[in-house]
């Protein structure tokens, strides 16, 4: 038996946030945006809903889609870089939101990278037979850490929540391989300010290290399964910026209709993106049974984190 994703769910807020409204609150541009990330538009979540709030919603979609009762779930993960709170964790919140008793529950704080950190750590109590089912969930609410008159940042990102079941998987299918990592140097690149409680970035140092970093950790974890590029079916990087992601694509030598951009639609959304891109392109009927699914994630701390999964219950 392999460990893999056996059922899948989002949450993205109603209200769109286009370029357009953007020009109205910063000195940018519609043009401007779209040529440097690629980014259309963005959900934003209203005052009184949090990030426990749409992982919630998002964790009971996932439930539904796994086919399964809150009951069946051993375990929660929440990769989140704006819980509602230091603690309760938004983990907790969710366990008490599904009726839940007793289970462990916590948050996992790798920024970007958080989701993917997320998944190894179900991957390992899965793999040793300790727990059968575990939620692992993404969820942002940038919007709560940003300057919104800073428009180096407030361009961005945006608002919601993904969420997987992780269980065991039959035959050949599931998680292959996978590789965490940390340069803890390049903290300064990318941060949220303690005075402000507001995010700053080099843009261009974090720009680099994402061109560097995310193919090179793909093709770490497609040797690592004994696989090659030519084998991949379909990759998820993290959405942040399309010319980074056009750059992993180039360097897998991958066609533009195999690489998830939901950036356009969603911006940034941090932990939540990767999960959310998932849920977005199995709807868009982009993935099937048995294919090859490189997954990469990379963020603040600097962090960064990929798998390789082989599609199906
Ligand atoms: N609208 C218009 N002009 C802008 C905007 C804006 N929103 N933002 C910056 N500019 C201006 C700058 O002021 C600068 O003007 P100047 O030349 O007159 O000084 C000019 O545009 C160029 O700015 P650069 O910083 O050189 O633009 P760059 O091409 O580097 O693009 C960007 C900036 C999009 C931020 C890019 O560096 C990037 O995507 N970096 C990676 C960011 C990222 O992925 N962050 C998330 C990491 S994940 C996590 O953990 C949160």
């Amino acid at each position: 038996m392999g460990v893999g994703i056996i059922g899948v769910g989002a949450y993205v807020p109603e209200n769109i946030v286009t370029n357009k409204d953007l020009e109205d609150m910063v000195d940018t541009n519609d043009e401007w945006i779209r040529t440097r990330t690629g980014i259309e538009e963005r959900r934003i979540a209203s005052e009184d809903m949090d990030t426990s709030h749409m992982a919630i919603i998002a964790a009971k979609n996932a439930l539904a889609d796994a086919k399964l009762e809150a009951e069946d779930i051993e375990l929660i993960l929440v990769a989140t870089a704006t819980p509602d709170n230091v603690f309760p964790t938004v983990a907790c919140m969710v366990q008490e939101a599904l009726s839940l008793t007793n289970i462990p529950a916590m948050d996992i704080s790798a920024a970007c990278a958080g989701f993917v950190y997320g998944l190894v750590t179900a991957y390992q109590y899965i793999e040793t037979n300790t727990y059968k089912n575990i939620l692992v969930i993404g969820s942002e609410k940038f919007s709560k850490i940003i300057d919104w008159s800073d428009k180096n940042t407030c361009v961005l990102f945006g608002d919601g929540a993904g969420a997987v079941v992780i269980s065991n998987v039959t035959g050949d299918k599931g998680i292959l391989s996978f590789e965490l990592g940390a340069d803890g140097s390049g903290g300064k690149h990318l941060l949220v300010d303690n005075e402000t409680d507001f995010i700053t970035m080099n843009g261009k140092e974090v720009f680099k290290f994402a061109v560097r970093q995310l193919p090179q950790s793909c093709i770490n974890v497609i040797e690592k399964a004994g696989l090659t590029k030519e084998d991949i079916n379909f990759l998820i990087p993290h959405q942040a910026n399309i010319r980074i992601i056009d750059a992993a694509r180039e360097r897998l030598g991958l066609k533009q209709d195999k690489v998830s951009t939901t950036v356009r639609k969603h911006g940034n959304t941090s932990a939540a993106s990767i999960p959310l891109a998932l849920y977005e392109e199995l709807e868009n009927g982009k993935i099937f049974d048995g294919d090859i699914i490189v997954i990469v994630g990379f963020g603040g701390g600097l962090t960064w984190g990929s798998l390789v999964i082989k599609w199906g219950k």
